[in-house]
């Protein structure tokens, strides 16, 4: 309990995502931020919280707010994925889900090379979205967004990262985020310029 005698130790942070992958990458951004992390693992008891919504926007506060409402705590959650132009921006919010259950994300990158085998390259355009949501026990949630544009590329190329990064080259560069040290990429990444903004909004409250 603070017997008023010194500054208030800043409540932990919930860093609310199931994907290791992501959970690693979004610890990185978070490293300045003066505050204890804790992440799911930590609440086994608390349920999965369904992306039932139909936008990066929408899907991020349903995590935020529900993780924050069961958990007590302020929480960080993101929604990302990728858009595709040939595909009429699939997969997008269903990125994670692409081709349905028990695809591993080597399926799902497959998948996606088929499904455009016959597409120029004017239409294998492509962006990356990360919506990130920061909520607070009473409600109060913000949000904020980062994209990066690309191109999906011939074939699966580089061993670094998780999901399409294999696929994913972005404008301006040569090489599949999946070629890129993982340090280099969370520094041009569309999850690099949410969460810095949210990474500012947090050292403010
Ligand atoms: P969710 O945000 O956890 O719903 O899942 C987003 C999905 O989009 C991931 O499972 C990946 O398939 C994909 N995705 C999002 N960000 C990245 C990225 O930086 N690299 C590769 N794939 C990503």
């Amino acid at each position: 309990m603070n017997d008023g005698s010194g500054p208030l130790t800043p409540s932990p942070l919930l860093v609310a995502s199931g994907n290791p992958g992501k959970v690693k990458v979004l610890r990185g951004y978070l490293d300045g931020l003066p505050r204890e992390l804790r992440f799911l693992t930590d609440f086994p008891d608390i349920p999965e919280v369904a992306e039932t919504g139909t936008t990066f926007e929408e899907n991020a506060v349903l995590k935020a707010r529900g993780y924050a409402q069961a958990s007590g705590l302020q929480t960080l959650a993101d929604d990302s994925g990728l858009e595709v132009e040939a595909l009429g921006q699939a997969p997008g919010v269903y990125s994670a889900r692409y081709g349905g259950p028990g695809l591993s994300d080597r399926d799902r990158c497959e998948l996606l090379l088929r499904n455009l085998a016959d597409t120029g390259d004017a239409a294998r355009q492509a962006r990356f979205v990360c919506v990130v949501a920061v909520a607070l026990p009473t409600g109060e949630t913000e949000l904020f967004r980062g994209e990066r544009m690309g191109c999906i590329a011939e074939c699966m190329k580089g061993e670094y990262g998780f999901g399409y990064d294999p696929v994913f080259t972005p404008e301006g560069h040569a090489r599949t985020y999946a070629q890129m040290e993982p340090s280099y990429k969370s520094g041009i990444s569309h999850r690099q310029a949410a969460m810095a903004a949210a990474v500012s909004f947090l050292l403010r409250k």
